[in-house]
């Protein structure tokens, strides 16, 4: 069999390059003891709202969700004070970017490789996230599921990448640390990589990553 080297890295945004954790990092002495529970929940709910969305065939932009599931969170852990509310809904504009994501995709673009990132994330969303991370030079494309107006894991979000580049969805290495998003560019055909970095356990088993990474940086020690 003929190995077929991937053309384009594509990216996840949140959880992958960005750390959605890095918001009540931010804010953690205010937030007080319940914070993390705080934030899992806030994260749970807005992935939540985009799959229900998806399955009723209805859309609402990321960012109307993050705030909607910020609520809720707020609602459901009182000790977490309101008064945090916008303060946190800055921070999640301006995520960290995860400490090794930069250099890892400057050394596949070195490599020759094309980059991009597909994400649930609204365009403007996307494009302060990327420029606050000021690696809005690095990427090819910033694609964005408010082209199709569904979220992942629905098949017509992973393909605005091969429509994007013209290229088929074997050559493409897709980049992810939620296991449900490597499960959906595997079923979609996508060469798919897992950045493991919390040793979560396995799931989706008929749609398995070619490899498990424990961070961004491995990825260089692939073929591309
Ligand atoms: C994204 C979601 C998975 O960036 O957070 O697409």
């Amino acid at each position: 069999m003929i190995e077929v080297k991937p053309r384009v890295f594509v990216f996840d945004a949140y959880g992958t390059l960005f750390d959605v954790h890095a918001a009540i990092a931010r804010h953690r002495a205010v937030a007080g003891a319940d914070a993390d529970r705080f934030s899992e929940i806030w994260r749970i709910k807005q992935l939540e709202y985009s799959w229900v969305l998806t399955l009723a065939g209805q859309y609402v932009d990321f960012w109307s969700l993050t705030e909607r599931a910020l609520d809720y969170a707020l609602a459901r852990v009182p000790s977490v004070d309101r008064a945090l509310r916008p303060k946190l809904l800055d921070a999640y504009r301006e995520l960290d970017a995860f400490p090794d994501a930069r250099l890892a995709v400057e050394s596949l673009k070195a490599r020759g490789a094309r980059a991009a990132i597909l994400s649930n994330g609204s365009p403007a969303m996307l494009d302060a996230a990327v420029a606050a991370a000021h690696m809005a030079e690095l990427f090819d494309a910033v694609l964005s599921v408010d082209a199709v107006r569904m979220y992942k894991p629905r098949p017509e979000v992973y393909a605005l990448v091969t429509s994007r580049f013209q290229i088929t969805p074997q050559e493409v290495a897709f980049v992810s640390s939620n296991r449900w998003d490597v499960m959906g560019a595997a079923a979609f055909g996508f060469r798919p990589f897992w950045i493991n970095r919390a040793k979560m356990p396995d799931e989706y088993f008929e749609h398995a990553p070619l490899q498990v990474l424990s961070e961004l940086s491995a990825l260089t020690s692939i073929g591309a």
